[in-house]
């Protein structure tokens, strides 16, 4: 039997949507029985109803270990989607609990269970940082703990180490490494919130770039690989690296509105941070713009998806196609 944490959130509810069409049953676990709408929602949407009655829903967090343990009975593969996103420095606290504690739990459960692959969905920001004459960040790419990394890069970095560590101790296991995953707009967050930001008339863009991946492709490569005889290996899954002002752009046009007019240049968004670091801490505001957003936004790393497209033979959909799906389907 298979198990799936994170199931209420846009890879995990996928993942499901995939899944339970190949499979009899399978476990999902959430934490609050309202966001199994955004689920069902999903199935709905893709005309699955019928294929949601197979997922058996059980109550567990990924910080309590007991709740975890009833979820763990019976399990032969688990799919560890759960995490907490955020970019805002308040919350370093929160992802280092979530993402590290939470991922050495379900490292240590596969474990003590016998669980025979675990797959773990990481991120592209946790792959590895660029060497002087190299060009494109790739799995092998190491991590320099000198180089400023986000909160929640360090975080996908530690539980990359705890399931590096279930390795070591006996475990088969799997990582992927997405860039950013387009998906339904059912989920409100991610890039949810970026196409409702550009639909609003978001007004700026700047000349960055960063790898881009369709949640479809996320879990069908997911599911492959658990399939595969493929065992303590990471892959990166960017179909394409895109300019941010391409990409905005593209949007704006397949959405029908205007595009923003304004380049945020590396000055401009350097002061930006630092304003808003200010005002959030007097106002106790949520962040807007943090240090690492800002640097983000003009970064031009490439992300090789070589290493996946040779070991699955696999060809990504084009990010244009996989827009075209969101906005026709939203
Ligand atoms: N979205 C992207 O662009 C992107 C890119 C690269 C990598 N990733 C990685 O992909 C994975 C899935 O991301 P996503 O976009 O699907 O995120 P998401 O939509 O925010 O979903 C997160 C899921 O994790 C669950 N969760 C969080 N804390 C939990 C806890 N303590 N115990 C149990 N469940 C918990 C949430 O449950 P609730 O519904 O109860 O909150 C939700 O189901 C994450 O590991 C993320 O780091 C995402």
């Amino acid at each position: 039997m298979i198990l799936v944490t994170g199931g209420t959130g846009l890879v995990g509810a996928h993942l499901l949507l995939h899944l339970t069409e190949i499979e009899e049953e399978v476990s999902a676990i959430y934490r609050n029985s309202a966001k199994i709408e955004l689920t069902k929602k999903l199935f709905a949407a893709n005309n699955k109803s019928s294929f949601f009655e197979r997922i058996k829903w059980l109550e567990a967090d990924i910080l309590d270990i007991p709740s975890l343990e009833d979820a763990f009975a019976g399990i032969d593969f688990v799919y560890h989607c759960a995490a907490l996103i955020t970019f805002d420095p308040k919350d370093e606290d929160k992802l280092r609990k979530t993402n590290i504690e939470g991922t050495a739990n379900i490292v240590n459960l596969c474990i003590d269970f016998n669980v025979k692959k675990l797959c773990y969905v990481s991120s592209i920001a946790a792959l590895g940082d660029l060497k002087e004459q190299e060009t494109e960040v790739t799995e092998e790419s190491e991590w320099n703990p000198e180089v400023f990394h986000s909160d929640y890069a360090i975080s996908k970095h530690g539980a990359e180490m705890e399931v590096w560590r279930g390795y070591q101790e006996g475990l088969n296991v799997v990582i992927v490494n997405p860039g950013v995953i387009f998906g339904s707009m059912i989920w409100k967050e991610g890039s949810g919130a970026f196409f409702t930001k550009i639909k609003n008339g978001f007004p700026f863009y700047s000349k960055g770039s960063t790898g881009y991946v369709g949640v479809n492709d996320v879990v069908k490569v997911m599911i492959q690989l658990m399939k595969s005889d493929v065992t303590g290996e990471r892959f990166a899954l960017v179909a394409e690296n895109i300019s941010f002002d391409k990409i905005i752009f593209s949007i704006a046009e397949k959405l029908k509105v205007k595009k923003p007019s304004f380049e945020a240049k590396p000055w401009m968004t350097s002061i930006a941070w630092r304003i808003d670091a200010v005002i959030s801490f007097i106002f106790r505001k949520k962040r807007s713009i943090s240090k690492f957003a800002a640097n983000s936004l003009h970064s031009k790393e490439i992300i090789s998806n070589s290493k996946i497209k040779n070991a699955l033979n696999y060809n990504f959909q084009s990010i244009d196609n996989v827009l075209d799906e969101i906005i026709k389907n939203q």
